[in-house]
């Protein structure tokens, strides 16, 4: 088209053909970069740009979101400078939709838009789910639910393992399953049976994101702690306290303790 237009740039027809020759884009380019998935709280920048007008003239440009107001929630800014600029700092849910940039120019109207998907990102309630001393024959929950202020649980599925192998229902223990598979139930508690590291992970179907946790059960539990405090301790009274050579340990430090981070 444009190329075409260079032919008629001496003819009568300048005028009339030079006007389909100008373009918008957006940049980033939303059908080359998934520009519109992106977790609620980060900042979103997208620029709406125009080529091919005429030197010193400028297009009218203007930011809409299908639907509703451009911001109902006071999030979304329109940088009206050149790269004229749709800016979201600080995203929540409500400010997903489908942004438009129209601009205007020669009597003509072309427009572009991005479908933006601010997504609420999953984290767990309880980070810590460690179970140390359980009641031998006791039944008891470990958990894995997720924080979901305005996602529906079908669009989570949560996978538990012992190990490497999947536990289900049909596993030998007899496990169950509540809250969308995000709590573990064990039944009838046999230490030599069940004890060991868990995992669930919950992968998101929308967003294709993805957490996991580690719960520890029994005496592993209480082990992987006292283990650890026990290395920490014993490298540390090494690194920190040494005889002299004379033999006369006094137990000064050697090192300072800002050496050992
Ligand atoms: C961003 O928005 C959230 C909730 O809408 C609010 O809690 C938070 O303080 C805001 N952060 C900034 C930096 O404005
Ligand atoms: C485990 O959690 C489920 C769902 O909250 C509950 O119904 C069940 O009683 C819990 N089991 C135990 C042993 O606490
Ligand atoms: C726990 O499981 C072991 C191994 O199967 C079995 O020998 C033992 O009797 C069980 N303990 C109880 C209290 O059921």
């Amino acid at each position: 088209m444009c190329d075409l237009n260079k032919f008629f740039i001496f003819s009568s027809a300048l005028i009339v053909f030079y006007g389909s020759c100008w373009e918008i884009r957006l940049s980033p380019d939303p059908n080359v970069f998934s520009v519109g998935q992106r977790p609620a709280g980060t900042p979103l920048a997208i620029m709406c740009i125009i080529t091919g007008v005429a030197n010193g003239q400028s297009p009218g440009l203007i930011w809409t979101k299908s639907g509703n107001g451009i911001s109902t929630t006071g999030n979304v800014e329109v940088k009206r400078l050149d790269p004229f600029t749709l800016l979201i700092r600080n995203s929540s849910l409500e400010d997903s939709g489908i942004y438009v940039c129209t601009a205007s120019y020669n009597e003509e109207t072309k427009t572009v838009s991005v479908d933006v998907n601010f997504f609420e990102e999953l984290h767990f309630i309880s980070e810590n789910g460690d179970i140390e001393n359980p009641k031998e024959s006791s039944n008891f929950n470990l958990s894995c639910e997720v924080h979901l202020t305005s996602r529906n649980p079908n669009e989570l599925i949560t996978m538990w393992e012992k190990g490497i192998v999947a536990l289900t229902r049909h596993s030998e223990r007899s496990y169950m399953f509540f809250a969308n598979n995000q709590i573990l139930q064990i039944n009838n508690y046999n230490s030599s049976l069940d004890d060991g590291t868990y995992q669930c992970k919950v992968f998101d179907k929308k967003t294709g994101s993805i957490i996991f946790k580690e719960i520890k059960v029994g005496n592993l539990a209480k082990k992987g702690k006292q283990q650890f405090c026990s290395n920490l301790c014993s490298t540390l009274c090494t690194k920190l306290y040494s005889k002299d050579n004379n033999g006369n340990g006094n137990g000064t430090p050697i090192i300072s303790p800002k050496r050992l981070g």
